[in-house]
């Protein structure tokens, strides 16, 4: 598929279903070294997690998982396919969970990044998010274990 936008209208959101899994799980293996399982996209869904595709001629090149409890809202999951990356997509998905986190009422986002994920840093501090913690040890590493960083921002 031509990962460029000339000429065609932009990618559209829309709301994951199970039978889309399998293709949002090939682009979470290629962008994460430590990706998601097949049981965690579908426990999201079947938990009725807020799940959403980014879809270019019906087919997803990006997606994003989010957990709306208790006036919070928490985004577990953020990708945009490989070959589709940097060209704004992220930013503008981005702002669509934040608007969806909005309509449901939360006061609160919360998110969890890599220190080593310069891009996705960048990304979240440009779109109002700060640096509240740190979790030790949070995610898996080629050496062991890595921190995350966890942000926020009010929403
Ligand atoms: C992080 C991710 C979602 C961003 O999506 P994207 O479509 O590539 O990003 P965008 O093109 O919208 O760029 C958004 C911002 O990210 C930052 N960014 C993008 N590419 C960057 C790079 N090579 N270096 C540093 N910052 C970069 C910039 O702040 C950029 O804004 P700008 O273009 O106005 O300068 C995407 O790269 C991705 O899926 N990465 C792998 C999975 C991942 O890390 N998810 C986040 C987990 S917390």
């Amino acid at each position: 598929m031509n990962a460029q936008l000339k000429n065609q209208s932009g990618p559209l959101v829309r709301p994951m279903r199970f039978q889309d899994v399998d293709a949002v799980l090939a682009i979470e293996h290629k962008i994460y070294a430590f990706p998601w399982t097949l049981g965690n996209f579908r426990d999201s869904l079947s938990s009725g997690y807020s799940c959403w595709t980014y879809d270019f001629c019906d087919h997803p090149i990006g997606y994003g998982i989010l957990m709306l409890a208790a006036g919070e809202a928490h985004l577990l999951n953020l990708g945009i396919a490989h070959d589709w990356q940097g060209q704004g997509l992220g930013r503008k998905f981005l702002r669509h969970l934040i608007e969806v986190a909005r309509q449901d009422s939360a006061d609160m986002m919360f998110l969890e990044v890599r220190p080593s994920n310069k891009k996705a840093i960048e990304l979240y501090l440009s779109e109002g998010f700060n640096e509240i913690g740190l979790r030790r040890n949070y995610y898996p590493a080629a050496n062991g274990r890595e921190d995350a960083i966890l942000m926020g921002m009010a929403l």
